[in-house]
């Protein structure tokens, strides 16, 4: 596939690109500049000499890979180092890695000077097809998902297949689940994948599949940057129920949350008539191309507890859902928290 320019017409201006080549358009983008590029210790391990060779002048800071640190010490790591590095306004931090390391060193960006240049390169399929692009940042805090954030445009993403082919097929898994969201949320992209289930994990068809997700994610958050105006939710399809999970279970990835999250609830759409029993299978059958085996619901009540921090309710007792509708439609749905804990309860 021939490399795609994405661009998004953020407040802040940022641009996508993505394809082979991606790499080299990046390690051009910042020749000569003041760089300080953060990585987590995973890639650091498979990619240190590719990183000397095509950004030689830039720092490397490798953080402790995993979303159990994606915390308070670790981004002040990377804000200590910044410090070390004598970082001004106008150098460059680069999140090189999955998502965890993109938030982060995002959010990094985002506070120290009140802002220095970021550009993303996502190493992860998940990181490739939503997290690096957007503009989101964030960390988890007290045991809440990406409590402490900014929203903080990086104003190049570039996705280079190159760094899928190391990846555990666990994580490229993790991939689908935000692929599989895109494809409920657009008709054309959930067309593809239902038509292609066996080529799931034909790395140049998830190239084509990511740059189809990205251009998706450009034009709702163009239109709706900070989440202000209620679109950018759509986004968060089957994170309410995922994220309550991820903060109760935590053994899986944020990913495969998104999957299992998104199971769960395409019952309650059906349960509350916001989409047909039909409807409901096809998206049933659509997550299970990547997440055959959906667990249980392991604890009710500590579940509402979760779902009642997320950041799209609004009021204290409700809990919000984006569900899906139709083909390529969504619906939001506030449920009462008892009610929620019920379908909770029966899942
Ligand atoms: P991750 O960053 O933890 O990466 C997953 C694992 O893959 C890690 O162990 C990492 O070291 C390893 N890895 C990274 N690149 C690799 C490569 N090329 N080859 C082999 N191993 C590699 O997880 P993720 O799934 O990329 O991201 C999940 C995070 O993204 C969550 O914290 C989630 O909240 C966040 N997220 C943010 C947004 C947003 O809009 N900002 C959107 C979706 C998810
Ligand atoms: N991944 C959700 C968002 O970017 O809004």
């Amino acid at each position: 596939m021939k490399m795609q320019t994405i661009r998004l017409h953020t407040k802040s201006p940022s641009t996508v690109l993505c394809g082979a080549g991606a790499l080299d358009a990046a390690a051009e983008y910042l020749k000569g500049k003041d760089a300080l590029i953060v990585t987590d210790t995973n890639v650091d391990r498979l990619y240190a000499p590719l990183i000397a060779e095509k950004f030689p002048a830039a720092q490397v800071f490798a953080v402790p890979a995993g979303e159990r640190n994606k915390n308070k010490k670790t981004l002040f790591l990377i804000l200590d180092e910044m410090l070390r590095s004598h970082l001004h306004r106008s150098s460059f931090v680069v999140a090189l890695g999955g998502g965890v390391v993109g938030d982060m060193a995002g959010l990094a960006a985002a506070l120290y000077m009140r802002g220095t240049r970021l550009v993303q390169i996502p190493t992860t399929l998940l990181a490739q097809v939503d997290s690096s692009v957007g503009g989101k940042t964030a960390i988890d805090y007290n045991g809440v998902k990406n409590v402490i954030g900014a929203f903080y445009q990086p104003e190049r993403v570039f996705c280079d297949p190159l760094f899928l082919k190391t990846l555990p097929r666990r994580e490229i898994k993790c991939g689908l689940g935000e692929i599989i969201k895109t494809g409920l949320l657009d008709a054309a992209i959930g067309d593809k994948i239902a038509q292609n289930r066996g080529r799931m994990h034909d790395l140049g068809f998830l190239q084509e599949l990511a740059a189809d997700c990205i251009r998706f994610k450009a034009h709702v958050v163009e239109q709706d940057e900070t989440e202000s105006s209620g679109l950018r939710k759509c986004l968060n399809m089957g994170h309410t129920t995922g994220h309550a999970l991820e903060l109760l279970c935590g053994r899986r990835s944020h990913g495969e949350y998104v999957l299992i999250g998104m199971w769960l609830e395409s019952y309650i759409a059906e349960e509350e008539e916001i989409c047909s029993r039909e409807y409901a299978e096809q998206v049933r059958s659509l997550i299970s191309v990547a997440e055959p085996k959906i667990p249980s619901f392991p604890n009710a009540r500590e579940g509402v507890k979760y779902a009642l921090l997320d950041k799209k309710n609004e009021g204290k007792s409700n809990v919000s859902l984006i569900l899906p509708k139709a083909r390529g439609e969504y619906a939001e749905l506030i449920l009462p928290a008892e009610k929620y804990e019920k379908y909770l309860e029966r899942l």
